[in-house]
């Protein structure tokens, strides 16, 4: 038995005999010579079995292999130019792990619904590992960032009394002999962690009961939520341009094969550099008259308004200070507009709306308390996000960025659903 590799690592064994253990994604056979193409995880590789090399045994076994049947296959390294990896595998023996029959994905072209049925199969091909290796490197940097800029990651809770972004969307469940709902932002629990830690972070899944059956929206997604005692605004919006820059700089250097996979066209994301644009809601509505939209001070954006404004520059763009009335009830009224709040909302190029929403919150008690009474908010599951006002409340900010959006983005997806390895969307909670 040759030395157990994996196929991203053959290049350490050229000419040597090893053992790969993974699954025949593919196979072709021209009488004598049989060509599969085996997968593991790490990547693809071609193993050719030769029939007067193999001998008749061997190459009975090969000829018996189905698609996405398992095997350990030896063989020797051998350098090949025209291979995606740069090799390829001389077959010398075979061992089938687990058959496989009938598998339903097959080589030709499936139907989105069909896929989605089979995600437990369909994930298994090199575009959907690419795009779930890219994921894992998005949150990988995201993570890498904060660690290294100072934040310290808390985990808020999954399970909660109350909303935070309001009630409509909400996943009603029992808690005993109390409501509970499941968590539609952590970003309540994080103000209060920053007041214990200074900067901090959250990396976990969302929960919202949209109605919305849009490429942009899921009903569970995973979002980052930062929150950073006494940063004003303009603090806010630099963290997140050096965020989102040092996330897209970092898959285009660490998933180049990835990329190239899934077919993405990474001159786009070369220019995604920070400073980012930062336009004011109102020039935004201003330029999207002048663009002949249909459109209000004091509307909020639809999808088609979303990708008009982006599509005016080459890298993410800041859309700030919206009209009070249609954000969030703790956001910080600009000082010298009340009418407008300090948030801002990333837009995304190329189409993909909105990745990023943040705001400086309401640090004053008593400008706290009168919002909770405009917006019927109960007192009895929020006085502990009073009480952070009460105690050496600061200045701070924060936002939340959606990691299934930013994918999207990064790998140029048609919809956020391939950005999950299990996406819950609206009519569908199987596989
Ligand atoms: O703008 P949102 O609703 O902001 C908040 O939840 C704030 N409490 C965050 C904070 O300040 N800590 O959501 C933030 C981001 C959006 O920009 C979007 O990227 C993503 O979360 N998002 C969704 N992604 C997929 N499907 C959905 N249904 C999403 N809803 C929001
Ligand atoms: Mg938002």
């Amino acid at each position: 038995m040759g030395t157990i590799t994996t196929i991203n690592e053959v290049n350490r064994y050229d000419g040597q005999a090893v053992t790969l253990r993974g699954w025949v994604y593919n196979k072709r056979s021209s009488g004598k010579i049989q060509f599969l193409q085996l997968r593991d995880g790490t990547g693809v590789i071609q193993c050719v079995a030769v029939k007067s090399e193999v001998g008749d045994e061997v190459f009975a076994a090969c000829q018996q292999l189905t698609q996405e049947s398992s095997v350990y296959i030896e063989g020797t390294v051998r350098r090949d130019e025209r291979a995606q990896s740069g090799y390829e595998i001389s077959v010398i023996g075979v061992e089938q792990v687990g058959e496989s029959h009938d598998y339903p994905i097959t080589l030709k072209e499936h139907g989105v619904d069909f896929l989605l049925d089979h995600r437990h199969l369909w994930m298994r091909t090199p575009r959907q590992r690419a795009i779930l290796k890219i994921r894992a490197e998005v949150e990988r940097a995201m993570a890498q960032f904060l660690d290294e800029s100072g934040f310290t990651r808390v985990d808020p809770p999954v399970l909660t009394p109350s909303s935070c972004e309001g009630t409509t969307e909400l996943f009603h469940t029992e808690y005993f002999d109390q409501d509970a709902y499941l968590t539609q932002s952590g970003q309540m629990y994080m103000e209060a962690a920053a007041m214990a830690l200074g900067k901090v972070y959250s990396m976990g899944p969302a929960f919202r009961a949209e109605h919305s059956k849009t490429r942009r929206h899921l009903i569970e997604f995973w979002m980052i939520e930062p929150e950073m005692a006494f940063y004003g605004h303009d603090d806010n919006l630099r963290v997140q341009e050096d965020l989102v820059s040092f996330v897209v700089q970092h898959v285009l250097t660490h998933c180049e094969l990835e990329l190239k996979t899934i077919g993405r066209d990474t001159s786009k994301l070369e220019s995604v550099r920070a400073p980012f644009p930062r336009i004011t809601y109102d020039e935004a509505i201003e330029k999207l008259q002048a663009l002949g939209h249909d459109l209000k001070w004091g509307e909020d954006f639809g999808a088609p308004d979303e990708t008009a404004l982006a599509e005016q520059y080459d890298r993410p763009v800041f859309v700030e200070r919206y009209p009070t009335e249609l954000k969030a009830f703790y956001m910080q009224p600009d000082p010298n507009r009340p009418e407008v709040v300090l948030c801002a909302d990333l837009l995304a190029p190329e189409g993909y709306g909105e990745i990023v929403g943040g705001s400086q919150r309401i640090h004053d008690y008593d400008l706290l308390k009168k919002r909770f009474e405009e917006h019927n908010l109960p007192q009895d599951t929020y006085g502990w996000y009073l009480d952070l006002r009460k105690f050496g409340s600061v200045p701070h900010s924060g936002f939340g960025i959606g990691l299934e959006r930013t994918i999207a983005w990064i790998c140029g997806l048609e919809h956020v659903r391939e950005s999950n390895p299990f996406p819950r969307l609206l009519y569908r909670l199987y596989p």
